[in-house]
């Protein structure tokens, strides 16, 4: 071969020496077999959560506008989805709730009655289906009159007075047959106290995966669409993290770590893998990350505008939240993941 490189301007011609190739890349992705043979993260059903949407009511299934392909459904129908799912082989889901406002107030109230939509759709749908992980929601703001994930008190969000609530939600949850208990408030102490509480009442098997680094993130807008829980006043800063931020979830995460969390979530995903790459390096449990509302809503967008092939850009942004360290990936594109490995079949 003449290693002379004759296209090049002469300035930037290798010499001899270095010019040689013998390390040439592209000798590994010469064919498809030889790609998949060295491909280094691969996506697995089994590591992906489905969200999914509940709403009061029987036989019916609402579009969410600004997330096509997902719905808020009745319980009834929500059966028959999931059913579905667990026959493409997803068998995590994590349930979000969307309630009424005459049913909010002030102290969420609703969040921890064993007869309410929530903790009863938990126990219905464990008792239903033996095979399935429930993964639930530990916030205030789907049951809150005021929109916040804690106690409101003349516009500040109460902290410690906030944990006893939740520490009540996660104890109706349990005893309904959650298996992972998901805190998404961020409020400070409240693995622990969710921890001792829990561990008080007897459910010491029940796991708690933290939401450790959940930003302040516009992502978040067509999630709160569907569960119609946009804070009534002001936002979420106090609380969430400040997207500026990388160290303070090392800080986070050492609290939620030491305070007995099983798994450490880093939310929103794509804008934050540096964050997942972060904490996976520095905590020896699982890594989840959620890969949120916002960021599956621009891929349809985009998709059903004919600006990107929608199919390549799910599994290109799952994979790339995996590579950065995620163990687990909560994401609303898991039963299209899960029907385009079927089709392939
Ligand atoms: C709040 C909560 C939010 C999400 C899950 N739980 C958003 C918020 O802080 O308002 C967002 C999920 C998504 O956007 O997909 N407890």
């Amino acid at each position: 071969m003449n290693w002379q490189l004759k296209f090049l301007t002469p300035s930037i011609r290798p010499t001899l020496e270095d010019s040689m190739l013998t390390r040439r890349p592209r000798r590994n992705r010469k064919t498809a077999i030889i790609r998949n043979l060295v491909q280094e993260n691969r996506l697995a059903l089994d590591n992906l959560i489905y969200p999914i949407f509940l709403m009061e009511g029987t036989n019916k299934k609402v579009p969410i506008k600004s997330m096509p392909g997902i719905y808020r459904f009745t319980l009834d129908v929500l059966i028959e989805e999931i059913a579905e799912c667990l026959d493409l082989g997803i068998s995590t889901f994590a349930p979000f709730v969307c309630l009424e406002d005459n049913l909010k107030d002030k102290y969420a109230t609703e969040s921890y009655n064993e007869n309410g939509l929530y903790v009863s759709a938990i126990r219905y749908l464990k008792e239903k289906f033996s095979e399935i992980c429930l993964i639930t929601d530990v916030a205030m703001d789907p049951y809150s009159s005021d929109g916040h994930d804690g106690l409101v008190d003349e516009g500040k969000i109460l902290n410690d007075e906030t944990l006893e609530i939740l520490a009540k939600m996660a104890v109706a949850q349990a005893e309904a047959g959650a298996d992972i208990i998901a805190p998404s408030d961020m409020m400070d102490g409240r693995v622990g106290y969710l921890r001792q509480e829990l561990d008080a009442n007897g459910f010491q098997e029940v796991s708690i995966m933290a939401y450790t680094a959940k930003y302040a993130s516009a992502f978040y807008g067509p999630f709160r669409d569907a569960l119609d829980s946009a804070p009534r006043f002001g936002d979420k800063k106090t609380y969430q993290m400040n997207p500026a931020n990388a160290r303070e979830a090392l800080l986070e995460a050492a609290l939620d770590y030491q305070e007995g969390a099983d798994f450490m979530m880093v939310k929103p995903a794509l804008a934050y893998l540096d964050v997942i790459q972060l904490l996976k390096s520095n905590f020896h449990i699982p890594i989840a990350a959620y890969n949120v509302s916002g960021e599956y809503a621009m891929v349809k967008a985009a998709s059903q505008l004919g600006w990107l092939d929608g199919e390549r850009a799910m599994v290109e942004s799952l994979l790339s939240i995996k590579r950065a360290g995620a163990d687990v990936i909560l994401t609303y594109f898991a039963k299209e993941y899960a029907q385009l490995l079927k089709d392939k079949e």
